[in-house]
């Protein structure tokens, strides 16, 4: 099928950006506004279409470091204890990536300074010319609060491109964000509210021939990601991935359905990059408006999902993995009737593995206590009778 992975990767940017206003206050949509203003560089300067097709996925997935590193940090970290790091670890999510693994370093290098002094110390053109492009994009939008209409700070901002120039920046990519800095049409597009339509109209078009099997390796690098949110789910969407694929040959789907149900187990709390981990990692119980947080998570994952074609029926799995056969679930309430096989099944999948699994207010569960509460509450009328026994049947041995 024809895979448009500039709509999935901006898609995407939408969860990811949130990790990085967990940390660092930045508005939302970071991501998509660096993208814009690489573009816009990368125009100025005649690159291919070619580089700015990376150029574009790149910029979106800049950051996608900062989940990875902030799961290695001790408590009461200093913030720029990430800066160095969240580099390594997103140079590592594109050498994931297929479509990206020939460009090396383009992350890793991506805070590097032209004048060396930055976190790795490279210097001038041994920065690779997609880094410099990133670099000024990102540093404008974290330092002047683009989204926002302010014409002080434009002004501020030009001035500080213009002084950076061989010191922080390259010249000719300065040279190029100078060509179009007067226009207005360039910092109005930048708004909050115009951002995500101006870049889907601007946006290269990066479409491949994928099959479902080519597209496992890349959702399996945002299950890194997401898995990676919380120390407490450092497993999770890996175990149900794991789950997923022996109930699939128990039922006996075909090759397709069980590729798909895989993409859905790897990506079903997507959402979750969206809760702040002051609400993931709290050690009491949790309140009624932190549970409500909570549940906005598969809300978030159709959000996301529902942008990718070919995408409807892993969209509906993956999102309505919490809704329950009464309709007292999320985030849609859901009744049975409309609830198909596959969702049922990720749900009972997802509670199984989520007991098993250590929580900061409690211990995980034996098979024997997973086993028991999953029949109560199928006998409740909560989640499918029949897949409950099936999974109970198949995976009891797999569960401690
Ligand atoms: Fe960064
Ligand atoms: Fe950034
Ligand atoms: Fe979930």
């Amino acid at each position: 099928m024809n895979f448009n992975m500039s709509k999935c990767l901006e898609a995407f940017s939408l969860v990811l950006d949130f990790a990085e206003m967990d940390y660092f206050k930045i508005n939302l949509n970071h991501s998509r506004r660096v993208a814009y203003i690489s573009l816009n560089i990368a125009k100025a300067i005649g690159l291919s279409e070619d580089n700015q097709k990376d150029l574009f996925a790149l910029s979106l997935l800049h950051d996608s470091g900062f989940t990875l590193s902030g799961l290695k940090l001790k408590p009461g970290f200093k913030m720029f204890e990430l800066m160095p790091d969240h580099c390594i670890e997103g140079e590592k999510v594109i050498s994931y990536l297929p479509f990206l693994m020939s460009r090396k370093d383009v992350i890793k290098y991506h805070h590097e300074n032209h004048n060396g002094s930055g976190f790795f110390g490279i210097s001038g053109d041994d920065i690779p010319f997609l880094s410099q492009i990133i670099h000024l994009a990102d540093f404008l939008d974290i330092n002047f609060n683009l989204a926002q209409l302010d014409s002080q700070k434009r002004v501020e901002a030009k001035h500080y491109v213009v002084r950076g120039k061989n010191k922080l920046f390259s010249p000719d990519v300065v040279d190029a964000f100078m060509s179009f800095a007067h226009k207005e049409r360039f910092w109005a597009d930048l708004l909050f509210y115009n951002i995500i339509e101006v870049l889907e109209r601007i946006a290269p078009q990066i479409i491949y021939e994928y099959s479902w099997k080519d597209l496992i390796p890349i959702s399996e690098t945002f299950m890194k990601i997401i898995d990676s949110k919380s120390k407490f789910t450092y497993r999770h969407s890996r175990g149900i991935t794991e789950m997923i694929e022996i109930m699939s040959d128990f039922y006996g789907f075909n090759t397709e359905k069980k590729l798909k149900l895989h993409i859905t187990a790897n990506l079903h709390d997507l959402g979750k990059l969206y809760i702040p981990n002051s609400i993931l990692e709290k050690p009491d119980k949790l309140g009624s408006v932190e549970l409500s947080e909570i549940r906005k998570h598969s809300y978030f994952t159709k959000l996301v999902l529902d942008k990718i074609s070919g995408f409807k029926d892993i969209s509906s799995w993956a999102s309505n993995h919490h809704e329950k056969l009464n309709g007292k679930g999320y985030p849609e309430s859901l009744t049975g009737e409309e609830l198909d096989f596959e969702s049922r099944l990720m749900g009972v999948i997802d509670i199984c593995q989520a007991l098993t699994e250590e929580r900061p207010y409690r211990k995980g569960l034996t098979q024997r206590e997973v086993i028991k509460i999953i029949s109560d509450m199928a006998n409740g009328g909560l989640i499918d009778k029949q897949i409950t026994i099936d999974v109970g049947n198949v995976l009891g041995s797999r569960i401690r």
